[in-house]
Protein backbone atom coordinates (compact mmCIF):
# COMPACT_ATOMS: atom_id res chain seq x y z
CA UNK A 1 0.00 0.00 0.00
CA UNK A 2 1.58 3.23 -1.04
CA UNK A 3 2.21 5.51 2.20
CA UNK A 4 1.33 8.97 2.26
CA UNK A 5 3.09 11.76 1.39
CA UNK A 6 5.29 12.80 4.58
CA UNK A 7 4.51 16.43 3.98
CA UNK A 8 5.26 17.40 7.92
CA UNK A 9 8.72 16.32 7.37
CA UNK A 10 9.34 18.21 4.15
CA UNK A 11 8.09 22.18 5.28
CA UNK A 12 10.75 23.86 4.21
CA UNK A 13 8.93 27.06 2.55
CA UNK A 14 7.48 29.20 3.79
CA UNK A 15 4.09 29.59 2.99
CA UNK A 16 3.27 33.01 3.34
CA UNK A 17 -0.29 34.55 2.42
CA UNK A 18 -1.89 37.60 3.12
CA UNK A 19 -2.58 36.70 6.79
CA UNK A 20 0.66 35.27 7.88
CA UNK A 21 3.11 37.90 5.45
CA UNK A 22 5.58 39.16 7.46
CA UNK A 23 8.73 41.37 6.40
CA UNK A 24 11.07 39.55 8.30
CA UNK A 25 11.80 36.26 6.69
CA UNK A 26 13.75 35.29 10.01
CA UNK A 27 10.67 35.45 11.81
CA UNK A 28 9.50 32.10 11.14
CA UNK A 29 10.63 29.67 13.64
CA UNK A 30 12.58 26.77 12.60
CA UNK A 31 14.29 24.08 15.05
CA UNK A 32 17.87 23.57 13.44
CA UNK A 33 20.09 25.07 11.16
CA UNK A 34 19.38 23.86 8.01
CA UNK A 35 16.13 24.71 8.08
CA UNK A 36 17.03 27.80 9.42
CA UNK A 37 19.21 28.58 6.44
CA UNK A 38 17.05 26.83 3.61
CA UNK A 39 14.36 28.99 4.56
CA UNK A 40 16.86 32.50 4.40
CA UNK A 41 17.90 30.81 0.95
CA UNK A 42 13.96 30.16 0.04
CA UNK A 43 12.42 33.63 1.38
CA UNK A 44 10.88 32.99 -1.90
CA UNK A 45 7.12 32.40 -1.63
CA UNK A 46 6.10 36.01 -0.94
CA UNK A 47 2.45 37.72 -0.82
CA UNK A 48 0.70 39.26 -4.14
CA UNK A 49 -1.39 41.92 -3.11
CA UNK A 50 -3.80 41.64 -6.39
CA UNK A 51 -1.90 44.34 -8.22
CA UNK A 52 -4.18 44.18 -11.50
CA UNK A 53 -2.43 41.67 -13.00
CA UNK A 54 -4.81 38.98 -11.41
CA UNK A 55 -8.37 38.37 -11.90
CA UNK A 56 -10.52 39.51 -9.32
CA UNK A 57 -11.01 35.98 -7.62
CA UNK A 58 -7.52 35.81 -7.06
CA UNK A 59 -7.02 37.96 -3.67
CA UNK A 60 -4.45 37.40 -2.21
CA UNK A 61 -1.79 34.29 -3.86
CA UNK A 62 0.92 32.40 -2.88
CA UNK A 63 3.69 34.06 -5.01
CA UNK A 64 6.78 31.28 -5.78
CA UNK A 65 10.49 32.71 -5.84
CA UNK A 66 13.68 31.71 -6.81
CA UNK A 67 15.61 31.18 -3.79
CA UNK A 68 19.08 32.30 -4.16
CA UNK A 69 21.64 29.95 -4.53
CA UNK A 70 24.27 28.98 -1.51
CA UNK A 71 27.26 30.15 -3.02
CA UNK A 72 28.39 31.91 -6.09
CA UNK A 73 27.95 30.58 -9.91
CA UNK A 74 31.42 29.98 -9.64
CA UNK A 75 32.16 27.98 -6.09
CA UNK A 76 31.42 24.39 -7.50
CA UNK A 77 34.67 24.58 -10.12
CA UNK A 78 36.35 22.27 -11.35
CA UNK A 79 33.60 19.92 -10.53
CA UNK A 80 30.56 22.28 -11.93
CA UNK A 81 31.05 24.69 -13.70
CA UNK A 82 29.90 28.33 -13.60
CA UNK A 83 28.52 28.20 -16.77
CA UNK A 84 26.43 24.64 -16.14
CA UNK A 85 25.13 26.27 -12.81
CA UNK A 86 24.22 29.71 -13.99
CA UNK A 87 21.97 27.60 -16.90
CA UNK A 88 20.80 24.90 -14.45
CA UNK A 89 19.73 27.80 -12.04
CA UNK A 90 19.36 31.17 -13.90
CA UNK A 91 17.51 28.92 -16.83
CA UNK A 92 15.94 25.63 -15.72
CA UNK A 93 15.52 26.30 -11.93
CA UNK A 94 13.72 29.60 -12.73
CA UNK A 95 11.67 28.25 -15.32
CA UNK A 96 10.13 25.97 -13.13
CA UNK A 97 9.31 29.09 -11.11
CA UNK A 98 7.63 30.96 -14.06
CA UNK A 99 5.71 28.20 -15.12
CA UNK A 100 4.59 27.26 -11.97
CA UNK A 101 3.23 30.67 -10.85
CA UNK A 102 1.62 30.85 -14.11
CA UNK A 103 -0.01 27.41 -13.87
CA UNK A 104 -1.86 27.88 -10.23
CA UNK A 105 -2.89 31.61 -11.00
CA UNK A 106 -6.70 31.87 -10.17
CA UNK A 107 -6.70 28.19 -9.35
CA UNK A 108 -7.44 26.08 -5.61
CA UNK A 109 -3.65 25.82 -5.95
CA UNK A 110 -3.19 29.98 -5.97
CA UNK A 111 -2.86 29.87 -1.91
CA UNK A 112 -0.71 27.18 -1.40
CA UNK A 113 2.80 26.76 -0.50
CA UNK A 114 4.80 24.37 -2.26
CA UNK A 115 4.55 21.11 -0.32
CA UNK A 116 0.97 21.85 -0.25
CA UNK A 117 0.37 22.03 -3.86
CA UNK A 118 3.29 18.63 -4.14
CA UNK A 119 0.71 16.68 -1.68
CA UNK A 120 -2.14 17.94 -3.49
CA UNK A 121 -1.15 17.17 -7.28
CA UNK A 122 1.22 13.91 -6.64
CA UNK A 123 -0.19 10.97 -8.61
CA UNK A 124 -3.03 13.02 -10.69
CA UNK A 125 -2.81 12.55 -14.11
CA UNK A 126 -4.52 15.41 -15.13
CA UNK A 127 -2.80 17.86 -12.52
CA UNK A 128 1.10 16.26 -13.91
CA UNK A 129 2.21 19.97 -14.80
CA UNK A 130 1.23 21.68 -11.72
CA UNK A 131 3.38 18.70 -10.06
CA UNK A 132 6.34 18.44 -12.70
CA UNK A 133 6.63 21.66 -11.80
CA UNK A 134 6.28 22.16 -7.98
CA UNK A 135 8.18 19.58 -7.84
CA UNK A 136 11.28 20.75 -9.83
CA UNK A 137 11.35 23.59 -8.01
CA UNK A 138 11.49 22.17 -4.42
CA UNK A 139 14.20 19.26 -6.10
CA UNK A 140 16.25 21.87 -7.34
CA UNK A 141 16.44 23.57 -4.25
CA UNK A 142 17.29 20.63 -2.34
CA UNK A 143 20.02 19.77 -5.05
CA UNK A 144 21.83 23.61 -4.45
CA UNK A 145 21.77 22.78 -0.69
CA UNK A 146 22.97 19.30 -1.03
CA UNK A 147 26.63 20.65 -2.22
CA UNK A 148 28.96 23.00 -1.14
CA UNK A 149 32.37 23.56 -1.51
CA UNK A 150 34.80 21.42 -0.06
CA UNK A 151 32.11 19.24 0.17
CA UNK A 152 32.70 15.07 0.49
CA UNK A 153 34.69 13.51 2.88
CA UNK A 154 33.30 12.19 5.79
CA UNK A 155 29.74 12.68 7.29
CA UNK A 156 29.18 14.12 10.65
CA UNK A 157 29.44 11.07 13.03
CA UNK A 158 25.91 10.82 13.91
CA UNK A 159 25.19 10.21 10.36
CA UNK A 160 27.78 8.32 9.23
CA UNK A 161 26.86 5.96 12.16
CA UNK A 162 23.49 5.84 10.88
CA UNK A 163 25.12 5.44 7.51
CA UNK A 164 27.01 1.89 8.48
CA UNK A 165 24.59 0.81 10.45
CA UNK A 166 22.25 0.92 7.04
CA UNK A 167 24.71 0.56 4.25
CA UNK A 168 27.55 -1.32 5.61
CA UNK A 169 30.31 1.47 5.12
CA UNK A 170 29.86 4.90 3.94
CA UNK A 171 31.72 3.72 1.06
CA UNK A 172 28.90 1.09 0.12
CA UNK A 173 26.55 4.09 0.50
CA UNK A 174 28.49 6.07 -1.94
CA UNK A 175 28.31 3.31 -4.37
CA UNK A 176 24.66 2.60 -3.76
CA UNK A 177 24.24 6.64 -4.70
CA UNK A 178 26.45 6.16 -8.07
CA UNK A 179 24.67 2.94 -8.99
CA UNK A 180 21.25 4.71 -8.63
CA UNK A 181 22.65 7.82 -10.45
CA UNK A 182 23.77 5.60 -13.30
CA UNK A 183 20.77 3.46 -13.55
CA UNK A 184 18.16 6.55 -13.73
CA UNK A 185 17.11 5.73 -17.12
CA UNK A 186 16.37 9.09 -19.01
CA UNK A 187 16.24 12.14 -16.31
CA UNK A 188 15.99 11.78 -12.95
CA UNK A 189 17.48 12.16 -9.09
CA UNK A 190 19.10 9.78 -6.80
CA UNK A 191 18.11 10.19 -3.23
CA UNK A 192 19.82 9.36 0.00
CA UNK A 193 16.64 8.98 2.47
CA UNK A 194 15.22 7.96 6.00
CA UNK A 195 12.58 5.46 5.00
CA UNK A 196 11.05 4.28 8.72
CA UNK A 197 14.44 3.75 10.82
CA UNK A 198 16.79 2.98 7.89
CA UNK A 199 18.40 4.68 5.55
CA UNK A 200 18.23 3.98 2.04
CA UNK A 201 18.94 5.11 -1.62
CA UNK A 202 16.31 5.97 -4.32
CA UNK A 203 15.89 6.62 -7.90
CA UNK A 204 12.77 8.48 -9.10
CA UNK A 205 12.54 9.83 -12.58
CA UNK A 206 11.58 13.02 -13.86
CA UNK A 207 10.75 15.09 -11.24
CA UNK A 208 9.19 12.56 -8.79
CA UNK A 209 10.51 12.92 -5.11
CA UNK A 210 10.59 10.79 -2.17
CA UNK A 211 8.30 12.35 -0.20
CA UNK A 212 5.25 10.88 -2.54
CA UNK A 213 6.68 7.09 -1.50
CA UNK A 214 6.34 8.45 2.17
CA UNK A 215 10.42 8.74 2.16
CA UNK A 216 12.39 11.41 3.82
CA UNK A 217 15.34 12.76 1.76
CA UNK A 218 18.36 13.96 3.17
CA UNK A 219 20.06 14.85 0.26
CA UNK A 220 19.80 14.11 -3.58
CA UNK A 221 21.47 14.34 -7.15
CA UNK A 222 20.60 15.73 -9.98
CA UNK A 223 21.15 13.24 -12.74
CA UNK A 224 19.15 15.40 -15.32
CA UNK A 225 21.67 16.18 -18.88
CA UNK A 226 20.95 19.42 -17.48
CA UNK A 227 23.37 19.50 -14.55
CA UNK A 228 26.30 17.89 -16.32
CA UNK A 229 26.70 17.81 -20.10
CA UNK A 230 28.34 21.21 -20.20
CA UNK A 231 31.10 19.59 -18.34
CA UNK A 232 30.74 15.95 -18.83
CA UNK A 233 28.51 15.52 -21.97
CA UNK A 234 27.47 11.72 -22.08
CA UNK A 235 29.92 10.75 -18.89
CA UNK A 236 27.11 10.91 -15.73
CA UNK A 237 29.37 8.47 -13.78
CA UNK A 238 31.95 11.26 -13.98
CA UNK A 239 30.01 13.70 -12.76
CA UNK A 240 28.45 11.82 -9.81
CA UNK A 241 31.41 10.86 -8.57
CA UNK A 242 32.97 14.18 -8.72
CA UNK A 243 30.02 15.88 -6.77
CA UNK A 244 30.03 12.66 -4.07
CA UNK A 245 34.18 13.05 -3.64
CA UNK A 246 34.12 16.81 -3.83
CA UNK A 247 30.93 18.88 -3.46
CA UNK A 248 28.57 16.06 -1.50
CA UNK A 249 27.41 18.22 1.65
CA UNK A 250 26.77 16.06 4.91
CA UNK A 251 26.44 18.39 7.07
CA UNK A 252 23.05 19.10 4.93
CA UNK A 253 22.14 15.65 5.49
CA UNK A 254 23.26 15.17 9.08
CA UNK A 255 20.60 18.21 9.90
CA UNK A 256 17.76 16.50 7.90
CA UNK A 257 18.29 13.54 9.28
CA UNK A 258 18.17 15.18 13.10
CA UNK A 259 15.47 17.29 12.11
FE1 LIG B 1 18.17 20.05 -12.75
Amino acid sequence: MEKKLATGDIQFFPNQTRGNMTNNPEATNFPDLNRRDFLRASTGATLLFAMGGFPDNVRAATVHTLPPLPYAENALVPVISANTVSFHYGKHHKGYVANLNKLVAGTEFADLSLEKIIDATAGQAEKTAIFNNAAQIWNHTFYWRSLKVNGGGAPPAALKQKIEASFGSVDVCKKELVTAATTQFGSGWAWLVLDGDKLKVVKTGNADLPMTKGMKPLLTIDVWEHAYYLDYQNRRADYVNAVLDKLINWDFAAGNLGS
